[in-house]
């Protein structure tokens, strides 16, 4: 059984861009402490990153896909900046039922108005917000929780 990682625009600078918001962990040790708590709990990886809205909306209808074929427990997505702006990201995630996890490494409640608002969140079936890429690992835990596998 596969759990996705899914991460937006941007996330391929973790570690370099502004660190005193998101930390050093670069996206490449945030791929092997995912890849810890997959094996964990059991569970393959699929780790993925791009920075184009519509490969994004592709990998949500791949992972719906696979969630309806009972190979896949669903997907921990970080979706960056499309956070705030993507209706498209919003429908691919409602169209496919695909149970995601929403997380923000920064506490985005705590930043500019802009970044207050989601369009991911009222189709999640949760959020993990502001705990760092600690995050990550507590989403997949809750994703497996949630999971009727
Ligand atoms: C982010 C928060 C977003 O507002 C921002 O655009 C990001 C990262 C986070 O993980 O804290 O790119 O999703």
């Amino acid at each position: 059984t596969v759990v996705y990682v899914l991460n937006g625009p941007n996330l391929n600078l973790l570690g370099t861009r502004r660190p005193e918001v998101y930390g050093t962990t670069t996206l490449s040790i945030l791929e092997e402490l995912c890849r810890e708590e997959a094996t964990r709990l059991g569970l393959d990886l699929v780790f993925r990153q791009s920075n184009h809205e519509g490969l994004l909306i592709d990998w949500i209808h791949e992972a719906g896909a696979r969630v309806k074929a009972g190979e896949s427990i669903g997907a921990v997505f970080n979706p960056g900046a499309y956070t705030h702006t993507s209706i498209a990201l919003h429908d691919a995630i409602e169209g496919t039922e695909l149970p995601v996890i929403e997380v923000h490494i920064s506490n985005v409640h705590r930043r500019e108005a802009f970044r207050h608002h989601s369009y991911i969140s009222p189709i999640a079936r949760g959020t993990v917000v502001g705990l760092g890429v600690d995050g990550y690992r507590l989403a997949i835990d809750a994703l497996h929780r949630m999971s009727p596998q």
